[in-house]
């Protein structure tokens, strides 16, 4: 886009059931806000928009769990995350939620609008219900034995065990996770947007017409658009959310994903009155920053909810980012698999500028990234407190030294001067250039080279040796060196902002614009600096080993949790015991049964006599392996046919908590027949 004159910059609205972690702040957080400081600095008109989204169904099934209501739960995490944003200092102009008044009205506008000029369509399909709450059951309040591999916990949209995507009426034996009963199909009527009809101009608009986009969001664009698109329903059968505004919709709210988007001008309306010139005039470049598992929503459905609405501007650019992993796991809130902003924020006060550098110079712009406390550790060291906490104070402390804190004339150049200046000059473009196109750890470290040269410059000249023999020429050698440093307090502003208020503070220098950046004589001669403090301070191995124990922590509580016993059964006495004959017995013969995938019929000597055994562990054991082996098994449980076959008696195993068998056996061998007790 050539000329524009404002940026509404948007950020994904995280939802209000969990905290905020790393993964968002590096998919969409730290990068919006590095971007809207940038602008900022330029003296662009820019806003940046944030807020809760504060419907859809993980919040009514939490809300569910813990016995609360959804307002609950919406409401303290919203705290949560509007107060731990607010201290990393996330530069949002507002930040809303979806749950207040103005947000309704204005989702419900903007419903009613599409639906009087005819934008829907209406669909009546069959859909569950529960007789017993007499509601409408959402995908995920379905759960059932998934068609495509047998797992007993599938939900109605998904199955996590084999990762299909169902729809809810595939499900054998579907259950309602409310009441645990048999749910009943019934006639449901929904209001849809029929997204085919926006596949020309789609294509047209986003294929032809930005092609700049990045390329991990054209490509998704062009194969949603490639593959048909299908009508969306923006209606739910749910009591929590917008209200559908019309009469005979009564009991049904607006989809999550329909209104959610919607809260970007809710929060703009909130913000200032003046919100239209963000929202409608054409000189206003909408920017919408989002991790990739949202592109879909930004780029096809919200664009196609705005086109048909008519009066709205669209997005000029969607930078959506890929995935962070935590230590090699991906970042999971319910496995609480995360490093949380709160928690951070407390653990290392004071460092929340760590957090950003390191999150910006691993971000995942093209990739999947990871991040682990050891890099973490190793980027505040190597980089933060080696070549920028140090370049910094060796300039200031040097200033002190020689000069009394004032900042020393420029005498006459040498050539490495000259050639240092010329560089100071020309990362302007640079780093402009990357920031541009979206590209923020590429452009940290342009920003970062330029204290690299400053290094670099001082131990080549060697101030604290020359200051013997000649004082005019280290007068020359500092004042360039405070030109890198008050240049430095610009470039790293976006990235930065706690630090470079330090380093201001330090320099005792007013904050300056972008168009500053580049200038050779930036802080004047005879100006007076202060006395250094640190600007960042090494990290210790034991803190980063305590993040890690707590990891680890973690993880044994995941695996503790997944491997949890059943709880004990009510006591018998020992007549009840005495009543069970456990004997330990040899397999003689075993083979598999016909046609079953689980059983096999095995013949044990159990010292009594020789019977047949028919069992359910065929999938844990080959036959031939079992010829001879000792088991125990109970001889006084009444026969059974199972396939046609009399079992006498069962074998006895250990059930682990994924269903998989282990025979209990002697520990050394013992006569058949003897008792177990
Ligand atoms: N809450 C969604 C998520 O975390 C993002 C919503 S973005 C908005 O994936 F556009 F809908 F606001
Ligand atoms: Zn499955």
């Amino acid at each position: 886009m050539a000329e524009y004159k404002r940026t509404l910059i948007t950020t994904a609205l995280p939802y209000a059931n969990g905290p905020i972690h790393i993964g968002h702040l590096a998919g969409v957080y730290v990068p919006a806000d590095i971007y809207a400081r940038y602008l900022r600095l330029k003296g662009e008109e820019v806003v940046l928009i944030g807020g809760s989204d504060e419907h859809g169904v993980p919040i009514t099934l939490k809300a569910k769990n813990e016995g609360v209501t959804p307002q609950d739960i919406v409401d303290k995490y919203h705290g949560i995350i509007k107060e731990s944003f607010k201290k990393f200092g996330i530069s949002f102009d507002v930040y809303s939620r979806t749950s207040s008044k103005i947000h309704h009205d204005t989702a419900s506008e903007f419903f009613k609008k599409l639906y009087d000029t005819g934008k829907f369509i209406e669909k009546t399909s069959e859909q569950y219900y529960d007789e017993e709450n007499k509601q409408f059951l959402a995908d995920r309040y379905i759960t059932g034995t998934c068609p495509k591999c047998g797992f007993d916990g599938a939900y109605g949209d998904q199955c996590e065990s084999c990762g299909s995507s169902l729809s809810p009426t595939e499900l054998i034996n579907p259950k309602s996770m409310i009441s645990g009963n048999v749910p009943v199909l019934k006639e449901t009527k929904h209001w849809y947007l029929p997204l085919a009809q926006y596949e020309d101009w789609l294509r047209e608009w986003i294929l032809e017409g930005h092609k700049e986009w990045k390329v991990n969001v054209y490509g998704q664009c062009k194969s949603w658009i490639d593959s048909g698109l299908q009508s969306r329903a923006v209606t739910r059968d749910l009591n929590w959310g917008v209200p559908v505004p019309i009469d005979e919709a009564k009991g049904k709210v607006l989809y999550v994903w329909f209104d959610a988007p919607i809260g970007y001008i809710s929060a703009t309306k909130e913000l200032t009155p003046e919100w239209e010139k963000y929202w409608k005039d054409p000189e206003t470049r909408m920017l919408h920053f989002i991790g990739k598992d949202n592109i879909v929503f930004h780029c096809i459905i919200f664009p196609s909810m705005l086109k048909a609405e008519g009066s709205f501007i669209l997005p000029e650019n969607v930078p959506a980012n890929e995935f962070l992993n935590l230590e090699g796991d991906k970042i999971s809130t319910s496995r609480n698999w995360a490093v949380w902003l709160h928690e951070y924020l407390e653990e290392f006060p004071g460092k929340e500028d760590v957090l950003k550098y390191v999150l910006t110079a691993n971000a995942p712009e093209t990739k999947d990234n990871d991040f682990t406390w050891s890099d973490f550790q190793a980027r505040n060291n190597n980089e933060l407190v080696a070549v920028l906490g140090n370049y910094v104070n060796r300039t200031l402390v040097l200033t002190q030294k020689y000069f009394g804190g004032v900042v020393p004339a420029l005498g006459e150049l040498t050539d490495s001067d000259k050639e240092v200046l010329a560089k100071i000059s020309d990362i302007k473009e640079e780093v402009e250039k990357s920031l541009d196109n979206f590209r923020f750890r590429e452009s940290l470290k342009y920003a970062m080279d330029l204290a690299r040269l400053g290094n670099k410059y001082l131990a080549d000249e060697e101030p604290w040796k020359v200051i013997k023999s000649d004082e005019e020429r280290v007068k020359t050698v500092m004042n360039i060196c405070l030109q890198i440093t008050a240049n430095l307090t610009i470039i790293l502003e976006p990235f930065l902002p706690f630090s470079m208020e330090k380093l201001r503070s330090f320099l005792n220098f007013e904050k300056k614009g972008w168009d500053a950046l580049g200038n050779t004589s930036l802080i004047a001669a005879g100006h007076k600096v202060n006395k250094p403090e640190l600007l960042f301070e090494k990290i210790e191995d034991k803190v980063i080993e305590a993040q890690i124990q707590k990891l680890f922590d973690t993880k044994n509580a995941n695996d503790l949790v997944e491997t949890k016993a059943s709880p004990a059964k009510e006591n018998i006495n020992f007549d009840d015991f005495g009543k069970i004959d456990i004997r330990v017995g040899t397999i003689i013969e075993a083979e598999k049964v016909a046609k079953t995938k689980k059983l096999l019929k095995l013949k044990i000597d159990t010292g009594i006599d020789q019977r047949t055994v028919v069992s359910g562990i065929a999938e844990y054991y080959q036959p031939e392996v079992l010829i001879g082996r000792q088991v125990s098994i109970l001889v006084n449980l009444e026969p059974k046919k199972l396939r046609g076959i009399e079992s006498q008696g069962m074998i006895l195993c250990a059930e682990n908590a994924d269903g998989s068998l282990s025979i209990v056996a002697p520990d050394q061998k013992a006569d058949n027949g003897s008792e177990v007790k």
